[in-house]
């Protein structure tokens, strides 16, 4: 671990660019795990980032449990690392470890999620507002239905995670004020393709065999992929019979969008360690303070904004 006592306006003046400063830099990543196509992405694009700015980095999976993500944090606080990438599973249980990092001076920034504990803890937190996306999906429903009776099942994320939360949030707060939509069932599918399915399969049998579904509302694009081969088991076209709209902006979804089998997306990007590195760069030059939160864009694509060209420009991402 390089001496923060370094970083004053002498090492800045011997070190001509912040990129010089992140070379040879050790950062750990204490990734969720893989489960979905999105989360394969954020960790190819991580280890680009890194090796394209010659940080060491190293890298765990914890295999979506808090236990090992916080074993994992220990463990880059015990080899005395320069700074933590934490993307949080849950949003709560953070605080001892965030102390023990603070402790050992080893900055945290956050990647995609966000944690219940003071933001004194961390550096800063890159990603997107969680609530909004939500309203997008929201509101592109509330368009495509019009005043007609609308049932929707809700695939949500993990549990306790604040995607899960706040994009539950965003889409109530939209069809609140709509007497004709209604979300009737709502179940995670913990972010996965497998538990989409599953959880849709279920979905479709206590309403009718899917006929008294109007729309599904997925919390991440994994889910919905797996729900729409769910939809056509049962016999039903999805995109058609079943809206559906979801988040993250992953190829699948564009290719299914291209098939007429999905309607919308809201993009997340995966690239939140370009920023997450910015910044982190900028702290070892000089101690320069990132805004504790460091916002990405959330787009709507629809089946009108080309989805097979849009599949063709993402599919070799790592997704
Ligand atoms: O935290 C971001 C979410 O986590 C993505 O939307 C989802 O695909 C992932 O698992």
């Amino acid at each position: 671990m390089k001496t923060r006592t370094l970083l004053g306006t002498t090492a800045a003046l011997m070190i001509s660019t912040t990129a010089a400063m992140a070379e040879g830099e050790t950062v750990g990543f204490a990734q969720i795990g893989s489960e979905s196509g999105w989360r394969a992405a954020e960790t190819a694009l991580t280890k680009q980032q890194a090796e394209e700015r010659g940080i060491d980095l190293r890298f765990s999976d914890a295999q979506q449990k808090q236990e090992n993500q916080i074993a994992a944090i220990r463990s880059f606080i015990a080899q005395g690392i320069d700074a933590i990438l934490l993307a949080p599973v849950v949003a709560t249980g953070w605080d001892s470890v965030l102390e023990e990092a603070q402790e050992a001076e080893i900055p945290v920034v956050l990647l995609d999620r966000q944690v219940d504990s003071s933001d004194e803890l961390y550096l800063t937190a890159v990603g997107s507002n969680l609530v909004h996306e939500g309203e997008v999906a929201g509101e592109w429903l509330v368009n495509a239905v019009g005043d007609q009776e609308c049932r929707i099942v809700e695939l949500q994320g993990t549990t306790g995670s604040t995607p899960a939360i706040d994009r539950k949030t965003g889409f109530e707060n939209v069809i609140a004020g709509h007497d004709n939509m209604e979300i009737v069932r709502s179940q995670t599918g913990d972010f996965t393709r497998a538990q989409g399915k599953e959880v849709m399969e279920s979905f479709l049998q206590a309403e009718n065999g899917g006929k008294d579904i109007c729309a599904l509302y997925a919390h991440n694009d994994d889910m919905a992929v797996g729900a729409i081969q769910a939809i056509r088991e049962a016999g039903l076209a999805p995109g058609k019979d079943i809206l559906i709209v979801s988040i993250d902006g992953v190829p699948d979804i564009f290719k299914a969008m291209a098939d007429g089998e999905a309607n919308a997306t809201v993009e997340l990007t995966p690239n939140m360690a370009g920023p997450a590195f910015d910044a982190l760069e900028a702290y070892w030059a000089d101690g320069t303070a990132p805004e504790k939160f460091i916002q990405t864009e959330s787009r709507l694509f629809t089946q009108d904004d080309d989805p097979m060209g849009e599949y063709e420009t993402r599919k070799g991402l790592g997704y």
